[in-house]
């Protein structure tokens, strides 16, 4: 089948969710057409759509595939895509959006056009947080040409040019020579496959690290700053993000570098008071135990496979919001930088 030629990460054509592939790249530049919402809970769960902002979005758009015109296929629908995957807070939040839009409107004839409104809104809205969170990144990270960073929360974590990449994005069309690190970050490599490749395409310089290089690199001098991406922060600003982003907290501070979290207010979640009450998704075994076709773990020997580690709030240096910067030190998540549904 023909593969619809799509601008971002992911968009809504024609009553079907058109995903970016995340699974194939950099190897294959392809799309996954979503005409269902089984569809949808699956590419979210496998994947091939990810990062926290990404998944709100694509949620949102899932819910519009449910029975058109039914309520209660649209409700079962939030229910279920709330199954995909337990830990970014975004993807709770923009189905709550969905809900309310929906309880908010009594015509059952318009309820399919309501609920595309909502998504295509929260898909806009994404769009201007990217850009606004480039340029409060970019005055803070300024005077930085070695940036690390873990993981993808680029342009292909949300709808276009990321939380942790917009402000490089920013430095790099201001004209800073701006070099970036990526952590490989095992076991699925977002880093070295996903942050690598949307780099490259804009031009910007990457060098690709494993994921225990960091450490030697720092003690060097080779970095400047470590910025991150977030999936959930706490109401006291502990951080959920991808595995091995605490780990990097711990080394900036020993080697006293800004350690930077660049995220929507959308990923705030105050209804949790701190980041040990964030639900950690664990992961299959074979993500860890296979490596292609081959197997790289005794079948005898336990995995562990924590997607997401927490990173205590005094560690970080400040965390970049669309809405502004929230400096060390942080103790608590401020009214100001509430979502959308307080
Ligand atoms: O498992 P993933 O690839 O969805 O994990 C993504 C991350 O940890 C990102 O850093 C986070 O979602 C922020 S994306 C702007």
């Amino acid at each position: 089948m023909e593969q619809p030629a799509i601008h971002e990460t992911l968009e809504f054509q024609n009553e079907r969710l058109i995903l970016i592939d995340q699974t194939r790249l950099p190897g294959e530049v392809t799309t996954l057409q979503c005409s269902t919402v089984e569809q949808v809970h699956d590419a979210i769960y496998r994947l091939v759509v990810r990062g926290a902002p990404a998944i709100g979005i694509a949620a949102a758009y899932g819910v519009c595939l449910a029975e058109r015109g039914s309520r209660t296929s649209y409700l079962s629908a939030m229910d279920y895509l709330a199954t995909s995957r337990p830990t970014a807070v975004n993807l709770f939040w923009a189905l709550d959006r969905m809900r309310q839009r929906l309880d908010h409107c009594d015509d059952d004839t318009k309820l399919y056009e309501v609920l595309v409104d909502e998504a295509v809104m929260i898909h806009n809205e994404d769009r201007k947080m990217c850009h606004d969170i480039g340029f409060e990144g970019a005055a803070l990270l300024g005077h930085c040409s070695r940036i690390l960073t873990h993981c993808n929360a680029g342009g292909l974590a949300t709808s276009t040019r990321g939380t942790a990449l917009a402000p490089i994005y920013q430095l790099h069309e201001q004209g800073s020579q701006v070099k970036v690190y990526a952590d490989e970050t095992r076991p699925l490599l977002q880093g070295a496959r996903l942050t690598a490749w949307e780099l490259s395409q804009a031009g910007i310089p990457v060098t690709v690290l494993t994921d225990s290089m960091a450490g030697s690199l720092m003690r060097n001098g080779g970095i400047d700053a470590v910025i991150v991406g977030a999936d959930r922060i706490a109401k006291n600003g502990d951080v959920a993000n991808k595995i091995g982003t605490y780990p990097l907290a711990v080394l900036a501070k020993y080697h006293s570098l800004p350690f930077y979290v660049a995220a929507p207010s959308s990923t705030f979640d105050e209804s949790l008071e701190s980041g040990d009450d964030i639900p950690i998704e664990e992961r299959n075994r074979e993500e860890i135990s296979k490596q292609g076709e081959k197997w790289v773990v005794p079948d005898k020997a336990e995995v562990m496979n924590p997607a997401f580690d927490v990173t205590p709030a005094h560690l970080i240096t400040a965390i970049i919001t669309e809405k502004g910067v929230l400096h060390a030190p942080i103790t608590s998540i401020q009214a100001e930088f509430r979502s959308y549904r307080d």
